[in-house]
């Protein structure tokens, strides 16, 4: 064993190896925040749009302050994202990068899931204050919590509605086509409601949600999109107790940060119909912290639940089961809500999440 001072019983060789992969977390961490600042100013759609360009031409195009662009592309450059050419000042981003960094990528855009590490950035003061009282937070703590939640989700949820989720509830698609009563819980800016609701001219759709700001959204588009089948509406579903008067009730990605997710799986279960269906998604980790050591991105998962929901709910005066809940946790949860059939399914396209249709 080498020894290194002022640690002599040290294994330098290891030590030495960690410093290696501490410089790299930082040096990538420092890489997402800025994939952030270049998906919110389009430039990664913009540098996919163009041949190699100068600095000049792809600020001119992105209508930027020239000399930020050039110093974000060198950040850009140097992590290996974008391509430089010294002998004519040129940068291009290749197409096998921008297939997941622009709008409407065909892997999925990941810039999307960058504007987490800087909204973390934004919220420190706030962490710092939480670890410190132990208080929580509410939605007003985060600001474009609601955009960034609905250009996440609009990835593994909206885009993804027809092909993969509806056909994981068998005979849900004609029950629709009919006319049923649709209710989404927790629909944030409410976009997979609205796909639904353009698809399924019969059936009738009730967003809930929260907060004030994400339901002036989702009812703007609605408004926008033409539809008169659909409503949302401002709602705390804590202690949510409506009777036998939806269908198919979907929840995407709303139960583990909410004050008490049993009583609201309950509260959904008793709002279904004879015959209704619960088709919730929810975080795929495991509530043990050893099972989640391979589970994909599963640092930027507890790094959520330190800064979002775990202080959620513990600001709503819940239990702050935190994001990495477990899916053992949802499932007992559905159990004992008292659904008689519960099947899961975690799908490809959609690797950090796992699916729930539930049956009365
Ligand atoms: C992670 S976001 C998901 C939003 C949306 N389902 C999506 O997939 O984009 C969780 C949503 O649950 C809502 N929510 C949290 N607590 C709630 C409560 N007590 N009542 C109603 N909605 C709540 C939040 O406002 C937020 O929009």
């Amino acid at each position: 064993m080498n020894q290194i001072t002022p640690f002599p019983t040290v294994d330098a060789t290891a030590a030495e190896r960690f410093l290696d992969r501490m410089c790299e977390i930082i040096d990538h961490g420092a890489t997402a925040a800025m994939i952030s600042v270049g998906h919110r100013l389009g430039l990664f759609d913009t540098l996919a749009a163009l041949p190699p360009a100068t600095s000049e031409k792809i600020a001119a195009e992105a209508a930027l302050a020239e000399r930020y662009v050039r110093e974000w592309l060198a950040c850009m450059v140097t992590s290996g994202i974008v391509r430089y050419d010294p002998a004519h000042r040129t940068y291009r981003l290749p197409a096998e990068h921008a297939a997941c960094l622009i709008r409407g990528a065909p892997l999925g855009n990941m810039a999307v899931f960058a504007q987490h590490i800087a909204l973390m950035g934004a919220v420190q003061d706030r962490t710092l204050a939480t670890f410190q009282t132990g208080e929580g937070t509410s939605y007003g703590d985060y600001p474009c919590f609601h955009q960034i939640m609905a250009e996440d989700s609009a990835q593994t949820v909206t885009d993804a509605l027809f092909e993969h989720l509806l056909p994981l509830v068998p005979g849900i698609e004609a029950r629709l086509e009919a006319g049923i009563d649709v209710l989404d819980a927790g629909c944030g800016q409410g976009s997979a409601l609205i796909a639904l609701a353009e698809r399924f001219p019969q059936s009738r759709f009730t967003g809930y949600d929260l907060c004030a700001d994400a339901i002036e959204t989702a009812t703007r588009r609605a408004r926008a999109a033409g539809l008169g089948n659909i409503r949302f509406e401002t709602r705390d579903l804590t202690g949510f107790a409506d009777r036998a008067c939806f269908d198919f009730v979907t929840s995407f990605d709303a139960v583990h940060d909410q004050k008490d997710p049993e009583a609201l799986i309950r509260g959904l279960k008793g709002a279904l119909r004879p015959g209704g269906v619960y088709l919730m998604q929810d975080i795929g980790g495991s509530a043990k912290l050893e099972n989640n050591l391979a589970f994909p991105m599963a640092s930027l998962l507890y790094a959520i639940s330190c800064v979002h929901c775990t202080p959620i709910s513990l600001g709503q005066g819940g239990k702050g089961l935190g994001t990495m809940w477990g899916w053992e946790t949802a499932e007992a949860m559905l159990h004992e809500a008292g659904f008689g059939q519960v099947r899961r399914h975690v799908l490809p396209h959609d690797p950090l999440n796992v699916w729930f249709v539930a049956r009365v």
